[in-house]
């Protein structure tokens, strides 16, 4: 069925409603065709409108328009769904299909001014935007000196302001009223005739303006002598508008000269353009591969461009003309097969639910690392980051490890094969947080307060069930006037309690460092035998409460020995009051400020958690989700 043409008679009109006669699906565009439409498709010189049909459950995104046979395709990007029977909104994009008419319009008006002038010219064509000039084309000659008198006649036609009319007619009353026709037209069905003012009508399937005196003003660019031709090109110039309206690129026509003078890009254009047509292309198998395949179908008629092109370009244009053919050959087999199979093409289901993306979490070791940041942001720490690849002068030598003193030993140390300075030494990857101890006096110009904490990866050759060789640790240092064990010790009661939970308390125990004297072990309580060291412990124990909490194994009942801790007590990391060496290395006076320092690793502290109970720390860092998910 025809699709009733609105845009006929009402140029102006910019919405209508329409019943959807059918809806074609391929790929990622939709095409529509409806019982009426106000949207032009591509034709006589003028260029496709753009716009939307409205559904009642979706939207297409008209970007393309041509008529078939009698029916209008509206092409485009779906989203939602448009159903068939049903009615839709057309909404047209009015200032586009405007300037289209102003295109069109003045294209009439410059073919009657070259009339007026030259009154024999003939002309034999248009384009009023479809290419990016837009020109009337005449088959007698337009001699280039008349260019000021036509333009003085466009400027007369526009000037007077004559109505443009439009009207239906048969073809015998063309004939009655000598109309005259540039090409054969069919003869047994009404044509619309186009006229300006009392000018001889012409027929015409365009949008116009209601009349001349609308038309922006039209400039004559110049003629151009096209084989046996003449084009009067033209241009427009928008009232108000410096800039050209945004137009999205109209579809290419494919015109003779464009066929002759075939570039490599605008081969490469008529293939993908092939590919989008054949998508929606309606005939049948044989007609197909005549259209297509045949002696002077289209894959012949793109392969005579070989014979235009600079002899650089052919391997490439062989190349892609091969694959076109064997495109068109494919997609002939593929069509063939599923008419004799008589399959209906799948359609997209849109009201399948989607697929919900994952939605991930932090990092058990991001997380403790901002719990621990904030823990020591209460007590006002200052969070810092320092290199994890650093000299072995913050490293070792500033912490009062002197080169080749045997304490190093126990950082199993990874150095990077690069230049020693002289000053700093070797380039280590640092293989503990203590390196920030210096790096932070010399950020605060050795001058007191200090109160950091800093949280970074360290490296050591080590690998087994409770060592990673890359990890993390994070290291308190705090230096003032005044400080002593007794700050520190309060630092870790906090820290126990407020990362474990009430009731963990602390324990230094005398060790050896280098940086710290004198030096500790840092111990937190045992949170499931309470620190007894022992399963069922007499009174009321805070273990009684994590049994009946967190375990599904029943509390012994005969004295065991705690398994997780076996003494009570979980040893964590190190501690001490700053040496004064380090100090002096860090340019502060250990007569006048003294400070504490602690630092372990926040694997190992994280896994101590109660309800945690990891065993093997290398879990953490092996990536398996069903393990990640859980925290
Ligand atoms: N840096 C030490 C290590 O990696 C831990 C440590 C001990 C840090 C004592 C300190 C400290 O700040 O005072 O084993």
């Amino acid at each position: 069925m025809p699709t009733k043409l609105l845009y006929f008679s009402k140029a102006y009109q910019q919405t209508a409603t329409a019943k959807v006669i059918q809806v074609l699906r391929d790929g990622p565009q939709t095409g529509i065709i409806l019982d009426q439409t106000l949207f032009y498709p591509q034709g006589g010189g003028q260029p496709a409108d753009q716009g939307s049909i409205i559904a009642e459950l979706g939207n297409l995104a008209v970007s393309h328009v041509s008529y078939n046979g009698g029916e209008v395709l509206h092409k485009g990007k779906l989203v939602g769904e448009v159903k068939e029977g049903e009615t839709v909104t057309l909404e047209v994009f009015w200032p586009l299909r405007y300037q289209h008419m102003q295109q069109h319009t003045a294209g009439h008006i410059v073919d009657q001014a070259v009339k007026n002038v030259l009154p024999e010219s003939k002309s034999i064509d248009g384009n009023h935007g479809i290419s990016k000039r837009m020109y009337i084309e005449f088959s007698t000659e337009v001699s280039a000196v008349a260019v000021s008198k036509i333009q003085t006649a466009v400027n007369e036609i526009v000037e007077s302001a004559v109505p443009i009319t439009s009207e239906m007619v048969s073809y015998e009353e063309l004939v009655r009223r000598q109309i005259k026709l540039p090409f054969d037209l069919p003869k047994n069905k009404e044509l619309r005739i186009v006229q300006i003012g009392k000018y001889p009508a012409m027929p015409d399937g365009g949008t116009q303006l209601s009349g001349t005196g609308e038309s922006w003003p039209i400039t004559i660019v110049g003629v151009d002598l096209k084989e046996s031709s003449w084009r009067v090109i033209y241009s427009l110039t928008a009232p108000g508008k410096t800039a050209q309206l945004e137009v999205p690129e109209p579809e290419k026509t494919k015109e003779k000269a464009e066929k002759a003078t075939l570039s490599l890009s605008k081969l490469r254009e008529r293939i993908a353009d092939l590919k989008a047509q054949l998508s929606f292309e309606q005939t049948t198998g044989e007609e197909r591969k005549t259209k297509y395949l045949g002696k002077k179908g289209y894959f012949n008629e793109l392969a005579q461009v070989m014979k235009n092109l600079e002899a650089a370009d052919r391997k490439e244009a062989g190349q892609l003309l091969n694959d076109v053919k064997t495109y068109l050959e494919k997609q002939l087999q593929r069509h063939l097969q599923e008419q004799a199979q008589n399959q209906v093409a799948a359609w997209v289901d849109l009201s399948i639910p989607g697929v919900k993306p994952v939605v991930g979490h932090m990092h058990p070791v991001s997380q403790a690392m901002e719990e621990i940041t904030q823990i020591f942001e209460r007590i006002g720490f200052t969070r810092v980051r320092y290199p994890e690849v650093d000299w072995d002068h913050y490293v070792f030598e500033a912490l009062n490890m002197p080169p080749n003193h045997p304490a190093r030993d126990e950082w199993e140390t990874f150095f990077v094969e690069a230049p020693i300075d002289k000053k700093l030494g070797k380039v280590v990857l640092t293989t503990h947080t203590s390196n920030g101890q210096v790096h932070e006096m010399e950020r605060l110009n050795s001058t007191p307060p200090i109160r950091m904490v800093n949280i970074g990866r360290c490296y050591r050759r080590q690998q087994d069930a409770t060592h990673t060789q890359m990890f993390h640790q994070f290291e308190g240092l705090v230096v003032d006037k005044g400080i002593n064990i007794q700050h520190l010790k309060g630092t870790l009661d906090y820290f126990a309690q407020e990362f474990y939970g009430p009731g963990t308390k602390s324990r230094i125990r005398p060790f050896h460092f280098q940086f710290t004297e004198p030096s500790f072990e840092v111990d937190f309580s045992c949170h499931i035998c309470g620190g007894t060291g022992v399963l069922n412990p007499e009174g009321n124990h805070p273990a009684k409460a994590y049994w009946s909490k967190n375990s599904n194994e029943k509390q012994p009942e005969a004295e065991t020995k705690c398994k997780f801790c076996k003494s009570g007590w979980h040893e964590v990391g190190g501690a001490g009051m700053v040496h004064p060496n380090v100090l002096k290395a860090g340019g502060i006076d250990p007569e006048v400020y003294t400070g504490f320092a602690f630092g372990w690793g926040i694997e190992r502290t994280y896994t101590l958690k109660p309800g945690l109970n990891i065993d093997d720390i290398r879990l953490i860092y092996g990536g398996d989700l069903r393990f990640l998910e859980q925290f």
